[in-house]
């Protein structure tokens, strides 16, 4: 009777047996690739070249055949294997040469370390062609394609975007807001349900919109109000001049709640609202004395804004804007990284104020708007969140507000908005 253990031996000797077996005939087969000589062209043909390619290598020296009695040359399995390795190194960025010199064992390690680091840019840029296509066909997110463009060429991202059939506002949002060009639809519906009910749709009080009215050395007749969302500035704009204002948005709901407010105080006859976007903005008969522009120039750009907007408006006359800025030059490392992707063009007051001298402005003042004017956004902005939170489950608006909310929380201090008032010189 054969015990347990001899059936143990005899079948690790079957499987020993067929390994070796199979070891043998994979080890004969290379033996027969090595002993193994090739024509020309068989040669050419193993490893994709033209004959041509290789008797130009042979005039180069590269390739050394055998020539047999009958004027043939013939190859090795070495010279096949060399030829491979040179087709490795070529298209790491070797030229012939420095193949040669490879293969011949002289290693030039600066000329390699060279051709690392240019093969290391060109498979970054590879890598980022690839995202795109594949962000194209919709089998990945397209938030870091189009954060990566709108960082390197906004213009261009853009301009791109209006060519896909976007309006040049609609191509803003995505580029700023939604991130998203084939889900940004769904997005932005999400996001003006967020909005809808909020009165300030970024950072402000009514004393900053008089503090920089302070600021401007004339009374103005007429105002220019860009971005005006819902129409909180543009109500405080009223009460505290009696300029004829004209605020413009491209959000419909925020012109709805603007118009309502209009009635509701009788300003009909002061206060003029239209759907216009920031980045064509008719030139006026009569050039603005004021433009404000609480919270939006950064959707144009601001340095676009100022070089823009400044032909709109009357020499001497005044701009007036609100903006994200940083407040140190050591961020912790979460709200670095957040307003590196949210608003890579963020600076700080001193930064602004140099873009606005260089764009043709005199700096009549800068202000912190302060961390009230930041609580007047952000509380309302957490407690709607709170109560969409089941109509907006698993939406991607609710998980960007949240985090903002987050950031803003944990980076007190680190950021704020600072209020600008440019006289045009
Ligand atoms: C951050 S919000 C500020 C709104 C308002 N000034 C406030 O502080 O409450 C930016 C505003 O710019 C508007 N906006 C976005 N793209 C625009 C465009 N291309 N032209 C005009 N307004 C635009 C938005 O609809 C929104 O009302």
């Amino acid at each position: 009777m054969r015990t347990k253990l001899t059936v143990i031996a005899t079948e690790l000797d079957l499987s020993i047996a067929s390994y070796l077996r199979k070891f043998s005939t994979a080890e004969k087969r290379r033996e027969r690739t090595r002993r193994r000589m090739y024509q020309i062209s068989e040669l050419a043909e193993s490893v994709g070249l033209s004959r041509a390619t290789l008797l130009y290598y042979e005039k180069l020296g590269l390739l050394k055949g055998k020539r047999q009695a009958n004027g043939y040359r013939v190859y090795s399995d070495a010279d096949r294997q060399r030829l491979r390795l040179m087709q490795q190194l070529q298209s790491g960025g070797l030229s012939l040469q420095e193949c040669q010199a490879c293969l011949d064992g002289k290693l030039d390690r600066d000329m390699l370390g060279q051709r690392l680091d240019r093969l290391e840019q060109e498979i970054a840029e590879k890598t980022r062609s690839r995202d795109l296509l594949a962000a194209l066909l919709g089998q990945s997110s397209l938030k870091d394609w189009h954060e990566e463009l709108e960082r390197v060429a906004p213009d261009l991202h853009r301009a791109w975007l209006v060519s896909q059939g976007f309006s040049s506002a609609e191509a803003g949002l995505v580029a700023l807001v939604s991130k998203d060009m084939n889900a940004h639809d769904a997005y932005i519906a999400g996001f003006m349900e967020v909005f809808s009910d909020l009165d300030y749709w970024g950072p402000g009080m009514a004393e900053a919109t008089r503090r920089a009215l302070e600021l401007v050395p004339f009374v103005p007749e007429t105002i220019l109000e860009i971005g005006c969302g819902p129409g909180m500035a543009t109500m405080s704009l009223a009460e505290a001049t009696t300029a004829r204002i004209l605020a413009t948005d491209t959000a419909e709901v925020a012109l709805d709640k603007l118009r309502a407010r209009i009635a509701a105080r009788g300003l009909n006859d002061r206060i003029e609202e239209q759907n216009v976007d920031m980045a064509a903005i008719p030139v006026p008969e009569r050039p603005w004395d004021v433009i404000w522009s609480k919270g939006s120039a950064y959707i144009l750009g601001v340095e676009k804004a100022l070089a823009d907007w400044r032909a709109l408006l009357r020499p001497g006359g005044v701009f007036v804007f609100s903006d994200m800025v940083w407040r140190t030059d050591k961020p912790d490392d979460e709200v670095r990284a957040f307003w590196a992707s949210e608003y890579p063009a963020m600076a700080t007051p001193t930064t602004r104020a140099a873009q606005a001298r260089r764009a043709g402005y005199r700096v009549l003042g800068h202000f912190d708007m302060g961390r009230e004017a930041m609580d007047t956004y952000y509380r309302p902005l957490a407690a709607r969140l709170e109560a969409l939170a089941t109509d907006l489950a698993g939406s991607r608006v609710l998980d960007d507000l949240r985090r903002e909310i987050a950031v803003h929380e944990a980076g007190r201090g680190q950021f704020g908005y600072e209020m600008f008032v440019l006289e045009r010189g």
